[in-house]
């Protein structure tokens, strides 16, 4: 089948290829529109980590140091102490990043933090170990960034976090092994084109892209990850390399870049909001404007003019924010998803075709929720969370055809409820839900009173308090838990 295609390409290639719409795009480099920035993360600072986990901590000047002038991924801010809490009560994983935690036991406070005895004022308080991301989450400055020294990216899980702009080595998508490389095929570097196209780096080159951003090479890009390099587990070159340099190179890559994601990447040119298939203006994506697009790929040997391109079909969709990171669990809740390519168009024999979104849940256990939306949009979608949902941290992606986009975090929070209180001389004891765990110290935002004045925890776990108080105290009773506060009147008779 291929060979007849390459035949017809020569037809076509007489008629001129690599018109001069080039000149309009900007590109080499790209632009940075899809998936997360190109360049190198494995030297961060701590400020850079709420950057994208919590972007509001950061001033302008901050952009400006490390060279970052354009949005990143939004991660809403203030979700990450709630994920780091939605933990408790949990089994610690195998490797963990706690640094006080035995993996198969359960998270409880000390896991992470540590208690610090201030002599001047007489009492333990919340030590500030947890103020450092790099406290507890590695990079090797340098050589590997956080991000890849996690275990799913040690499991060539790439998709966990980057979705469907790349495929997972193994997971037996199509990859034309069959036949030997043509002059269709594209090459890693140095395209056969006339023009040089038929190459990743005919677009994805290092240079300043339209923002003033250096975009560094492809090379350097994948090498800074950590992935595969030496001495930093056991991954090896082979993850990305067999027959270097050769025609045949571009096979490896296709473990991750297969025909199946590389033929679903694509912005929207003319920001109508609607990305269509072959009808998007050349260089905002792989196969927004046929031939021109796959030209750079295909080297100007495909014969291409309004063709689609195999497994071309539903555009991966990217999500870029959530009206509400944590929610409570219990009751349902409204979410409002944005992001792009929620929907897009195909041009078919029949005219054009719309494939549509769906949103899709993953539990900290693996068990996916698909939820059905109540509306969707291009840009933005609404679902609404069932009550039945345990309480963890969750991800949630948006799901068109076989494409997923990247996770946005969504924590269910325990509900905070007090049940029964009763009373034995001095000791009270509160039963009721999603009291998570007490810390004994100043500021940790754990403890119970009553009329105000704080009782002595005896015993506390996430359904029983046991505390010892005033024999006398009656009136309001507060227990405030890490994940929320309940009250409750106690009788004074
Ligand atoms: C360029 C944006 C960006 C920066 C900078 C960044 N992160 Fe992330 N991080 C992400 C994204 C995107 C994910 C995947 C989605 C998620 O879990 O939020 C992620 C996931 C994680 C995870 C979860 C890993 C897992 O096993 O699922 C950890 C831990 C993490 N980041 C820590 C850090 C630390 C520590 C820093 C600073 C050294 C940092 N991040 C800086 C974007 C970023
Ligand atoms: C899995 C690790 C982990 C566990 C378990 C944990 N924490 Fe934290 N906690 C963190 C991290 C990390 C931060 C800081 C997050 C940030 O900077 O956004 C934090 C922040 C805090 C803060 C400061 C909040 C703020 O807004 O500055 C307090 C107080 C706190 N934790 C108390 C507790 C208590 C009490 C418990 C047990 C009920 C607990 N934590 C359990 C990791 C943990
Ligand atoms: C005191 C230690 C500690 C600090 C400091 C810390 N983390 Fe974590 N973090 C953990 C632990 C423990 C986990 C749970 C996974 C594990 O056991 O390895 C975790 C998990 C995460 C996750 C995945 C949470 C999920 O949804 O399941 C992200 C994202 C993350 N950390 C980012 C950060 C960022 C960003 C910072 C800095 C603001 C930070 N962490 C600071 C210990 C820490
Ligand atoms: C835990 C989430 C996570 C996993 C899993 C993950 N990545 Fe990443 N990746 C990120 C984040 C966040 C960034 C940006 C910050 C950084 O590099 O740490 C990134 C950046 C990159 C970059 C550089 C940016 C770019 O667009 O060129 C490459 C290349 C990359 N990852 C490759 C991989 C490969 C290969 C795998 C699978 C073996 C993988 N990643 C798995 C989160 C992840
Ligand atoms: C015709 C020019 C062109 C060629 C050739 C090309 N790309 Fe792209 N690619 C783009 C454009 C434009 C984008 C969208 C960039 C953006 O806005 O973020 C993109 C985006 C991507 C993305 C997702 C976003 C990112 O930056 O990670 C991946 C992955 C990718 N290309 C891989 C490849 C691979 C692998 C090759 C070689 C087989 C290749 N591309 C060749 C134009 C091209
Ligand atoms: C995660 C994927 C990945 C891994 C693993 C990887 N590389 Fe690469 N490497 C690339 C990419 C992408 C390029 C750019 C290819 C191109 O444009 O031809 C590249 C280019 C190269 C080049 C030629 C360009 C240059 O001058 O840097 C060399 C040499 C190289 N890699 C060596 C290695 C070695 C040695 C290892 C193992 C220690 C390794 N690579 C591991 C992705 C990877
Ligand atoms: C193990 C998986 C994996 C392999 C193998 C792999 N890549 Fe990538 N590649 C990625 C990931 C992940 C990204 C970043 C996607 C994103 O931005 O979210 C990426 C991004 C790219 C991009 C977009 C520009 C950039 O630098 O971000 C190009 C071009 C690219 N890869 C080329 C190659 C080439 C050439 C090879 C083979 C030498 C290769 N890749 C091998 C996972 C891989
Ligand atoms: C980012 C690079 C890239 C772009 C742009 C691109 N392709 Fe491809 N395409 C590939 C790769 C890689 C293969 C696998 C080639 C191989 O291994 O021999 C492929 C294979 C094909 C094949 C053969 C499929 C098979 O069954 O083996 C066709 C036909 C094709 N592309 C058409 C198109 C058309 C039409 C466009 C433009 C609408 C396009 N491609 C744009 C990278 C690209």
């Amino acid at each position: 089948m291929f060979t007849r295609l390459a035949k017809i390409c020569l037809l076509v290639v007489a008629g001129g290829i690599a018109t001069a719409s080039w000149a309009a795009v900007p590109a080499p480099p790209v632009n940075q529109n899809i998936g997360i920035p190109d360049g190198v993360f494995n030297d961060l600072e701590r400020r850079n980590c709420w950057y994208c986990h919590a972007s509001d901590r950061l001033t302008p000047d901050d952009l400006t140091e490390i060279g970052w002038t354009f949005d990143p991924p939004e991660i809403k801010p203030g979700i990450i102490t709630n994920r780091h809490h939605g933990r408790i009560g949990q089994v610690i994983q195998d490797p963990t990043d706690a640094p006080f935690g035995t993996p198969g036991e359960v998270y409880e406070c000390i896991a992470c933090h540590v208690m610090e005895f201030n002599p001047d004022l007489g009492y333990f308080e919340v030590g500030k170990n947890f103020e450092n991301c790099l406290n507890c989450h590695q990079q090797i400055p340098g050589q590997a960034s956080v991000h890849h020294l996690t275990a799913p990216a040690q499991a060539l899980n790439c998709q966990h976090c980057h979705g469907s702009l790349v495929d997972n080595p193994g997971d037996g998508h199509y990859i034309p092994t069959n036949r030997p490389p043509t002059s269709v095929t594209p090459r890693t570097s140095i395209g056969k084109g006339p023009n040089g196209e038929g190459a990743c780096d005919f677009c994805h080159a290092t240079g300043t892209d339209v923002t003033g951003r250096l975009i560094p090479g492809n090379d350097v890009n994948h090498h800074s990850t950590g992935i595969g390099q030496d001495g930093i587990s056991g991954l090896g070159c082979n993850v990305c390399h067999d027959q270097m340099g050769t025609d045949w190179a571009i096979r490896k890559c296709q473990d991750c870049h297969g025909i199946k994601s590389i033929h679903n990447i694509q912005a929207d040119s003319n920001n109508d909001g609607i990305i269509t298939i072959g009808g998007e203006d050349p260089g905002f994506g792989h196969i927004g404007s046929s031939p021109e697009d796959c030209n750079g790929c295909h080297g100007g040997y495909l014969a291409a003019s309004f063709m689609p391109a195999p497994f071309s079909g539903p555009v991966t969709p990217e999500l870029a924010g959530l009206s509400q990171q944590s929610v409570t669990a219990g009751s349902t809740a409204a979410i409002t998803i944005t992001g792009t390519s929620f929907i897009n168009e195909v041009l078919t024999f029949m005219g054009p075709m719309e494939i549509k979104s769906r949103a899709r849940l993953t539990a900290p256990d693996g068990a996916v929720t698909e939820l059905a939306p109540d509306t969707v949009s291009v840009s933005s979608m609404d679902v609404t969370l069932p009550a039945t949902l345990s309480p963890g941290s969750y991800y949630l992606r948006v799901v068109k055809g076989r494409s997923e986009s990247n996770p946005m975090p969504l924590v269910i929070l325990p509900y905070v409820a007090i049940e029964g209180v009763s009373r034995t001389g001095n000791s009270l004891t509160v039963s009721g839900s999603g009291f998570g765990s007490y810390m004994n110290a100043v500021g940790s935002g754990t403890g119970i009173t009553v009329a105000g004045a704080a009782c002595t925890v005896d015993s506390w776990t996430d359904s029983e308090i046991v505390a010892s108080c005033e024999e006398t105290s009656c009136g309001g009773l507060a227990v405030e838990s890490i994940f929320g506060s309940a009250y409750e009147e106690v009788s004074c008779n």
